[in-house]
């Protein structure tokens, strides 16, 4: 059934639990994430960024979706814009069925970033829609910066108690050391779980998001490296710290590297295993069957969100 996300949030800060939002771009990704959902009887959210939106399309996309919630009656799906990085793509979702957006606001400065995200927040409220906002800079591998400078861009508490009584927005992403892509730590994983809890206790009732979060599961690694690919010292957040976060607090994790890497891994070593395969479905098949299990992996042993539709 589609659903916004109200429910699934207020019950996964009740229960100390987080719901994955997968990244889709294609029917593959979709069937693959809403299969692991129906089997791990879990809620979940697909999520399209606007050049996800471009590639596929808006009304392919809408419509699949709609066939995959009328397929799985029974597990709550939201469909979310990831990263909406203006007003009118936010509009143009909400008006399409998009059930929540995001509006990064992030790259702005602190006011300016109010501003736009409370004008989402109006429209989308008026139609019934929800707003993830965001606060804090992402780190990337290439910031190779001093202490001073990464602290600054983690969220500061007290600007997040500001910033969602301004704006109203219904959740927060935030930013405590998880970077986008497969390369987000040089050395160590470490992520800010001082940060994350000071945060809660400021907004205690705002459900908390965590962005870049993929794993870049080793083993997915190990597999695209092994079939001809070149992916060297890739590294993600472990799977021990996204429990943790699970259970802290943390209410939406965004996965896509994962999901790219398994689509990658599936497809090369189908391509090498036979050579003369040049039927799609030869190689899609097996490509949706292993994000299916990387998605169900993460709802069950990872995020806890398994048997709470
Ligand atoms: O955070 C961004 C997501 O991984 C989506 O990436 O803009 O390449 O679709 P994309
Ligand atoms: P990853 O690159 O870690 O999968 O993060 C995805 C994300 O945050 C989408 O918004
Ligand atoms: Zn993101």
């Amino acid at each position: 059934m589609l659903v916004t996300t109200k429910e699934m949030f207020e019950k996964s800060m009740k229960e100390g639990f987080a719901i994955g939002a997968f990244n889709v771009n294609n029917m593959e990704i979709i069937q693959a994430i809403v299969d692991a959902a129906a089997e791990a009887k879990s809620p979940v959210i697909l999520q399209a960024s606007s050049s996800a939106i471009k590639y596929a399309r808006i009304n392919y996309l809408m419509k699949m979706i709609e066939a995959a919630t009328q397929e799985y009656e029974n597990i709550p799906i939201a469909i979310h814009l990831d990263h909406g990085p203006d007003f009118e793509t936010c509009k143009m979702c909400i008006d399409n069925g998009f059930t929540s957006v995001m509006i990064d606001g992030s790259k702005y400065d602190f006011e300016k970033n109010i501003e736009l995200t409370k004008q989402v927040v109006d429209y989308a409220h008026s139609k019934g829609v929800v707003v993830e906002a965001e606060l804090g800079k992402l780190a990337g591998i290439e910031d190779d910066v001093n202490v001073s400078a990464s602290d600054a861009m983690y969220t500061d508490p007290n600007q997040a108690e500001e910033f969602v009584k301004r704006t109203g927005c219904d959740s927060l992403a935030i930013a405590i050391g998880t970077s986008h892509g497969a390369y987000k730590f040089k050395g160590e994983a470490k992520l800010r779980f001082d940060i994350l809890q000071e945060i809660k206790q400021r907004i205690p009732n705002t459900p908390i998001v965590l962005h870049g979060a993929s794993t870049v599961i080793p083993e997915l690694v190990k597999m695209c490296n092994e079939y001809g690919g070149n992916i060297p010292g890739a590294k993600g957040v472990p799977d021990e710290m996204l429990n943790q976060a699970s259970k802290s607090g943390v209410s939406k994790i965004n996965v896509d590297t994962d999901l790219r890497l398994a689509m990658t891994a599936a497809i090369r070593k189908a391509f090498v295993e036979d050579p003369s395969v040049f039927d799609p479905r030869k190689y899609l098949t097996p490509a949706r069957e292993l994000i299916k299990e990387t998605v169900k992996h993460k709802m069950i042993d990872v995020f806890g969100s398994s048997n709470k539709i």
